[in-house]
């Protein structure tokens, strides 16, 4: 069995995904007009031109952008479905999704809305194609703290649908210390914390968000290579990194994929994971970011199968599921 053959037939679990960022341009026309919204673009190509990033923020520009067309529950419940669509030719059997109620609440969306749309396609994927998965609601760190405990609040009659608090947007200038509070507060209410850390951001980023969030993963986390101290600290503590490399390469954190750390980390002892991050905008999802990356580093299968591992590990799931999915794995012939 090939590289590739072999990543498409792993079953894999996905930590990283911005539902937002799984918005296909063709998607955001069809809902554009049914919503009666003008877009800036004339067409898809003309779209697809415009994703052309140099950082972060230029990114995150286009990406609000694009969610401001999403507007009523049928809406929210197509973007998910098509993300879980492609989950299933993935061979993604688990999934844990990110979501930013504050995009949609700040311009009169109701959090309900949003929840509930994307909350009946989970539940229809894991009826119909048996795709498990968890939500992780993410403040948006360029917003304030007084209006990340107010998306707290509005999430609390939910909250035994949502696993997880996180924390995501512009990085640089906002670092985690600025939601200790609130995420004492979510974790007060039971939930489980992650924050994106690392990207741009420096390696104290990571540290402040295992010191004063308490994260049980970092999303990104690549700039922790700069830090030995906080390398050994998150090898000895198996603390798992959520990496999505075709995201690193389009927004210039890596200048060729072939530049990427993510081996080095593995050879370490680093539970790393690949996700596709906001794959509508960045190229690829799962199985693609799995296959470039696995090309670009040579990595064989037995680290293959680790990533795979570390991405069941690695989740919310629980132990007994984890367990099945992983000794399958450890199972699976490579030849
Ligand atoms: N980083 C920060 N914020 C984001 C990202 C990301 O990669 N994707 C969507 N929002
Ligand atoms: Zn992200």
């Amino acid at each position: 069995m090939n590289r590739e053959e072999l990543i498409k037939k792993l079953p894999k679990a996905e930590l990283h995904l911005h539902i937002e960022g799984s918005f296909e341009p063709e998607l955001m026309f069809e809902i554009a007009q049914r919503n009666n919204i003008a877009i800036r673009f004339k067409n898809i190509m003309e779209v697809k031109e415009a994703y052309n990033f140099h950082n972060l923020q230029s990114f995150l520009d286009i990406y609000y952008e694009g969610a401001a067309v999403l507007i009523n529950e049928q809406d929210f419940y197509d973007l998910t479905m098509a993300y879980l669509k492609r989950c299933k030719e993935d061979n993604v059997v688990h999934t844990e999704i990110f979501f930013d109620p504050q995009t949609h609440t700040d311009r009169g969306v109701p959090f309900e809305v949003v929840f509930n749309g994307i909350q009946r396609a989970l539940t229809v994927a894991e009826t119909e194609w048996g795709i498990t998965s968890h939500l992780i609601m993410c403040f948006l760190r360029h917003l304030s703290e007084e209006s990340a405990f107010k998306t707290l609040k509005e999430s609390l009659p939910f909250k035994k649908h949502i696993i997880a608090v996180g924390l995501d947007s512009g990085e640089v200038g906002h670092p985690p210390q600025k939601f200790q509070r609130v995420f004492e507060a979510a974790m007060e209410e039971g939930f489980l914390t992650v924050a994106h850390a690392g990207e741009e951001g420096p390696a104290s980023y990571i540290w402040e968000a295992l010191d004063l969030l308490k994260v049980k993963r970092i999303d990104h986390g690549v700039r922790a290579m700069e830090d030995q101290k906080l390398l050994a600290r998150i090898i000895k503590e198996e603390i798992p990194l959520t990496v999505c490399p075709l995201s690193n390469l389009k927004l210039c954190v890596f200048k060729k994929l072939t530049d990427h750390n993510l081996k080095k980390m593995l050879k370490l002892g680093v539970r790393v994971t690949i996700n596709s991050d906001d794959p509508a905008y960045f190229g690829g999802y799962l199985n693609q970011n799995f296959i470039e990356t696995a090309k670009a580093l040579d990595l064989n299968s037995d680290e293959i199968k680790t990533i795979a591992i570390n991405s069941f590990q690695g989740s919310f799931m629980d132990e007994n599921e984890k367990t099945k999915w992983i000794s399958h794995i450890r199972n699976l012939p490579t030849t």
